[in-house]
Parts: structure tokens; C-alpha cells; sequence
């Protein structure tokens, strides 16, 4: 039996990336899926390749207008929203004395108000229609200490975690179990960037940033989006359901906590 059959869900960020294999993994489960992405037309190509159980919608997380069309439009082609995931997200890196302010504002308006204020305008339509859903936070094992190149990133994602668990303590009352997932080192267009950074502050060469990650991963090796879908649809699914304010660590041994 699939795990997922008859729920829809809104996925931000699902253009690419770990959203899109957790996408992939719902509609393989039996969900209709909402690819919520700034990257409309990489989100229409996603959901053309995943089939007609996937739809594009586009959305900026840091635009309340967008979000609200973003929910509406999951509505009206879904009927309702049964489960979100909070997917998207942005990297930044630098020593603390130059960490621009600009910057900072870039990173937590997606990481941290798109993840509170896509949970508020999904978690009103939950609640005006009585549905008992699931809210989905992608947090990081960044979240769980700092780094020294990465204080706004690592910021952003321990603010994810913390809204997670305010979060489902408030909304638990409406029977909206919200919990979060913390991956580690997931191979994938997001890393080129992050080891681009690397490169420039620590004097790496192309790639070997990401070589030694993945090394140094108890499991032996990077993740990849595959490793992260099992628990995306387990915390979605009914066996969940007394799961609350959570976060839970994938990571291939990274981070104990
Ligand atoms: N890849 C990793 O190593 C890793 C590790 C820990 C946590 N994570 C987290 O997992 C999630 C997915 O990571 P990924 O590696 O697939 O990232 P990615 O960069 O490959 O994908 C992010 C997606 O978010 C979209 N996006 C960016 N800004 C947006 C906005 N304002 N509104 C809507 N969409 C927007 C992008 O277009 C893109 O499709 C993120 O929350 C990330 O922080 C990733």
C-alpha cells in the first residue's frame, strides 16, 4: 500500500535538489504534488518529467503576496493542502567582520520568514478547514552549531529549528503535527556554490571543499537527496502522527543530538 495516497502537498524549493527528490518520492507514494519554486520554469520541467500528479507553482518565499497566490493556487488545483514542506533555502559564507548586511537580510528572508510565513498561510488554510496536516521544516546540521565561515547560514537553519518546535508545540491543538528534518552534506547543484565559497576564503581548489566533506562523513560518503526522502514521507505519513516539534537528523552519522 502507498503511504501518501489521496494527500496533496505544496514542496518549496522543488525545483531542484533534495525538494525535487522529495517530490519525486510523494507522487511515488500516491500525493498529488505542488512544486512551489522562484525558478518557475525549471519547477514546470520538474513537474513535466515527474508526471501529471505534480503541477508548477510559482512562488518567492520572501513575498507575502506570492506566497498567498502559491497557496491558492495548490487549493484550487488540489482541493486542499494536506502537507507542506519548507524546502527552499539560500547559502551564504564569510568571516564575521565581513559579513555584509545585505546579505544577512537575503539569507533569512528565505531561510527564516519564508519558513514562518509559508507555515502561517498554510497552517490558517489547515485550520479554517479543519484538515490535519503535516508542516515539514528543512533545517541543517548547520542548525545544530556554528561554523566559522558560515555564521549567517548557521544561524538561519538553528532559527528554523527553533521555529519548528515553537511552532508545533502552538499548533499540535489543531492536530498539525510540524516537524523538521536536519540533513548534513547532500551532493547536488547547491554544493557547487557552497565549495565556491570555500574555495575563495580557505584557498581550496575546485572540489576539494566537497571531497573532504564527504570523507570525513562517518557513513563514508556525502548524501544524497534519495537518503532524505524515507523519513520526508514517514513524517508525512499516518504512522507519524505522534511525532511533534522534532528534528531529526539525516546525515549518515554527522551530528548526535
Ligand atoms: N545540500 C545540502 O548539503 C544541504 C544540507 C543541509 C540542509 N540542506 C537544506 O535542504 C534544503 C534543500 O537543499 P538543496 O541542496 O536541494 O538546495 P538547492 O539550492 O539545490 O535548491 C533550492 C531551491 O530553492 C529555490 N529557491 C531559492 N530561493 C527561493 C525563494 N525565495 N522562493 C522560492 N524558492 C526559492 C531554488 O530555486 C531551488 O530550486 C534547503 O533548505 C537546504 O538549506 C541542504
Amino acid at each position: 500500500m502507498r503511504r501518501l495516497e489521496g494527500k496533496t502537498a505544496l514542496i518549496t524549493g522543488a525545483a531542484r535538489g533534495i525538494g525535487r527528490a522529495f517530490a519525486e518520492a510523494y507522487v511515488r507514494e500516491g500525493a498529488r504534488v505542488a512544486i512551489g519554486d522562484i525558478d518557475i520554469e525549471r519547477a514546470r520541467a520538474s513537474a513535466a518529467e515527474i508526471g501529471e500528479a505534480a503541477i508548477a507553482v510559482e512562488m518567492n518565499v520572501t513575498r507575502q503576496d506570492s506566497i498567498d497566490a502559491a497557496v491558492a493556487a495548490t487549493v484550487e488545483a488540489f482541493g486542499q493542502i494536506d502537507v507542506l514542506i519548507n524546502n527552499a533555502a539560500i547559502f551564504t559564507a564569510a568571516p564575521i567582520v565581513e559579513i555584509e548586511r545585505d546579505d544577512y537580510r537575503r539569507v533569512f528572508d528565505v531561510n527564516v520568514s519564508g519558513t514562518l510565513f509559508t507555515m502561517q498561510a498554510v497552517a490558517r488554510h489547515m485550520i479554517d478547514n479543519g484538515i490535519r496536516g503535516r508542516i515539514i521544516n528543512m533545517a541543517s546540521q548547520a542548525g545544530r552549531r556554528g561554523e566559522p565561515l558560515v555564521a549567517v547560514y548557521c544561524a538561519s537553519k538553528a532559527a528554523v529549528i527553533s521555529l519548528t518546535q515553537s511552532a508545533g508545540l502552538n499548533l499540535i491543538r489543531h492536530g498539525i503535527n510540524v516537524n523538521a528534518i536536519a540533513p548534513g552534506v547532500v551532493d547536488g547543484e547547491h554544493w557547487e556554490g557552497v565549495d565556491a565559497f570555500f574555495a575563495k576564503y580557505e584557498g581550496k581548489a575546485p572540489g576539494q571543499k566537497k571531497r573532504e566533506v564527504g570523507e570525513a562523513v562517518p557513513f563514508g560518503r556525502m548524501g544524497r537527496a534519495e537518503d532524505l526522502t524515507g523519513m520526508a514521507v514517514f513524517l508525512a505519513s499516518d504512522e507519524a502522527e505522534y511525532i511533534v516539534a522534532q528534528c531529526y537528523n539525516v546525515d549518515g552519522g554527522q551530528w548526535m543530538s
